[in-house]
């Protein structure tokens, strides 16, 4: 293989491949990413973007930028009567709730995919890697050391060029009609409904308040709008109900203008362009593995949910999070190839949990707006799964769970967000904490744990204040394997630390965020070992625990 072939490529360059492409390089590993199309995609689409998926890009370094051109959720539906000006009633969408040391981003922000696709594209960019468009993947051969892609690219001069090309890895990210997919003879089983919703975006230049989602139901016809999070005027729209004869094509903006005078009877409302006219069709569907050999799946490559309750984008970017750092690990050589078997091993449960909440909500919303029956107002009440934050992957073969010296757990599933300081679990995501300050420092700048764990390496947070402890410490941070993680000291409020040089990172927990938020007492040593995807890949009282969990995750007989 040539030496500067890179070792990873990327078919499909939406929001799954970009984040995938992005913690590959900063894993030090070179990636080619393709996309057949020869622009970027337009349309808001996938633009609720979960609690979870913020605290993952806090994790990978680029969550300033994506707030920066979102907004949060805007939490209301009003209700019209046919012909009406003023809403009939309003229906809450979700509770705003504010953040807490340990859950800093509680609410789903608003970001209009074009506008997340592009923030992602300009990390890339940072790390000097642009996405190649016209270049489609057609097929590809597999041996046992290296994958054989062909190409068919688009030259400078407008003309394809057939290309074959060898790469270590490949990762199909190339949605729902995955090419890669099919290539390696992976089913996608589920069902494609028989059902069609018009969809876009388009602007409203007056009549229609931009603080609230707006809905008129109960006919044949229905329509939702909802602020697009791009600016105050503009709104994606959701119809249902058009003609049998239409119900398969694109809609086109008059289509849609008359057709909402029709079913509201509001002549007032000012429409502007549709910068993005859609038809959608459900599928419900997922891929029984996401491995075959070099080749994976990920995102809609491997799972395709209805859109309600917003989960597609945000499982995508967290197939990418756990596929990433195992992939980097054996790619460096660190870890046996087996490890790989634990991405779909991880991530199918989770996608089949997914799929059945999101149909659930479809059957309540759509299903109903079809039949031409109004939505019940309790199909918006959500719930806390669709913030993904109980999101995890208990059973695991590389999760250990050895000590019972941490209080409760973190379920949350279950949990009321804002309810309060969860504790930890292994398996489930590793919690913020804020307030942590160099130890032994009076007024040095606090930091985050967030922004201490990054997508290239495991943390090892060693809770537990006395002399004994510092000993015990020293001990395992000379057995922790270099390169694949390391050892951040979190001491109690006013400990200043001494004798604490072996650690590379000692904080002191100077407003107790770090020991309340992970309910860790102070007396005694507990190890908490956060993996590279921000998730709690184990809990253990001693050095054995930490040389268990490393063994395990790099030993060849998985
Ligand atoms: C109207 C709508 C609303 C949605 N709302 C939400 C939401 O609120 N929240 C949410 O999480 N999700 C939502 N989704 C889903 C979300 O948009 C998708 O899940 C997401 O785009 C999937 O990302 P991906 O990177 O896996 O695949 P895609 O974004 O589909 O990207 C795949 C890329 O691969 C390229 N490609 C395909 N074949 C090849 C080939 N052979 N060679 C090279 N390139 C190829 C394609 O051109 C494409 O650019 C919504 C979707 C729609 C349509
Ligand atoms: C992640 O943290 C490790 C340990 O401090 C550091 O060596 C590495 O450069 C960091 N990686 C990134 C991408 O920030
Ligand atoms: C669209 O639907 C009509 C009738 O429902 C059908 O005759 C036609 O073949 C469909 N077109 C496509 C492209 O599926
Ligand atoms: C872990 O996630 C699964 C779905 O993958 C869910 O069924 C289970 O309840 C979760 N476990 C806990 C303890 O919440
Ligand atoms: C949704 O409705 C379909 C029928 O339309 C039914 O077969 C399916 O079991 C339902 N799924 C869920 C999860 O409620």
């Amino acid at each position: 293989m040539p030496v500067d072939e890179p070792s990873v490529l990327i078919v499909g360059a939406g929001p799954s491949g970009l984040v995938l492409a992005l913690i590959l390089l900063q894993c030090g590993i070179s990636v080619r990413i393709i996309d057949k199309q020869t622009t970027y995609s337009v349309g808001s689409r996938g633009a609720a973007i979960q609690p979870r998926t913020l605290e993952l890009y806090a994790i990978l370094g680029i969550l300033s930028d994506l707030l920066d051109v979102g907004e949060l959720l805007r939490p209301t539906l009003a209700k019209y009567n046919h012909g009406d000006i003023d809403p009939t009633t309003f229906v809450k969408v979700v509770d705003i709730v504010e953040p807490t040391p340990d859950l800093p981003y509680p609410n789903a922000y608003y970001i209009s995919q074009v506008r997340h696709e592009a923030v992602l594209r300009s990390h890339l960019r940072k790390l000097s890697c642009d996405v190649e468009l016209g270049s489609e993947l057609r097929n590809l051969e597999q041996f046992p050391d290296r994958v054989v892609a062909h190409i068919e690219r688009t030259d400078s001069d407008g003309n394809k060029v057939e290309e074959k090309a060898e790469f270590r890895w490949l990762v199909g990210t190339d949605g729902a009609r995955s090419v890669v997919r099919k290539q390696i003879d992976v089913e996608y089983l589920g069902e494609t409904r028989a059902q069609y919703i018009a969809l876009g975006d388009i602007i409203i230049e007056e009549g229609v308040d931009p603080q609230f989602w707006h809905s008129w139901d109960g006919s044949a016809k229905s329509i939702i709008f909802r602020p697009s999070g791009v600016n105050d005027k503009s709104f994606m729209f959701f119809y249902t109900g058009r003609s049998e004869e239409l119900s398969n094509t694109t809609i086109t903006r008059e289509e849609l203008v008359n057709d909402f005078r029709e079913i509201t009877g509001r002549q007032d409302v000012k429409f502007g362009s549709a910068p993005w006219l859609s038809n959608y069709r459900p599928n419900i569907r997922m891929v029984d593995k996401m491995q075959v050999g070099r080749v994976f799946l990920a995102g809609d490559a491997a799972h395709c949910h209805s859109l309600t309750g917003g989960q597609g984008l945000n499982s995508g970017v967290h197939d990418s999070f756990n596929l990433g750092w195992k992939l980097a690990l054996v790619h460096h050589g660190r870890a046996a190839q087996t490890l790989l078997r634990t991405y779909d091993e991880e991530r199918l449960r989770v996608i089949g949990y997914m799929l059945r909440f999101t149909t659930t909500l479809h059957n309540q919303s759509f299903e109903r707006l079809q039949a031409g029956k109004k939505m019940e107002d309790s199909s918006w009440d959500r719930g806390g799964d669709l913030q993904m934050l109980g999101v995890n992957y208990s059973g695991s073969s590389i999760i250990l769970q050895e000590t019972s010296a941490v209080a409760g757990i973190n379920n949350a599933y279950s949990r009321p967000v804002g309810s309060g300081p969860a504790s930890v679990e292994a398996s489930f995501r590793a919690p913020d904490a804020s307030g942590l300050v160099a130890a032994g420092s009076a007024a040095s700048p606090s930091t985050t744990l967030f922004s201490i764990f990054n997508v290239t390496t495991h943390s090892v947070l060693l809770f537990g204040r006395d002399a004994d402890c510092s000993a015990q410490i020293s001990d395992v941070i000379a057995r922790i394997p270099s390169g694949i993680a390391r050892a951040v000291w979190l001491l109690p409020q006013g400990e200043t630390g001494a004798g604490t040089s072996r650690c590379e990172l000692v904080l002191e927990d100077r407003t107790g965020s770090a020991y309340g938020g992970y309910g860790t007492p102070v007396e005694k040593l507990t190890i908490v070992i956060v993996r590279p995807d921000g998730v709690v890949g184990a809990v253990v009282p001693d050095i054995d625990g930490v040389e268990r969990y490393f063994a395990n995750l790099v030993r060849s007989n998985l």
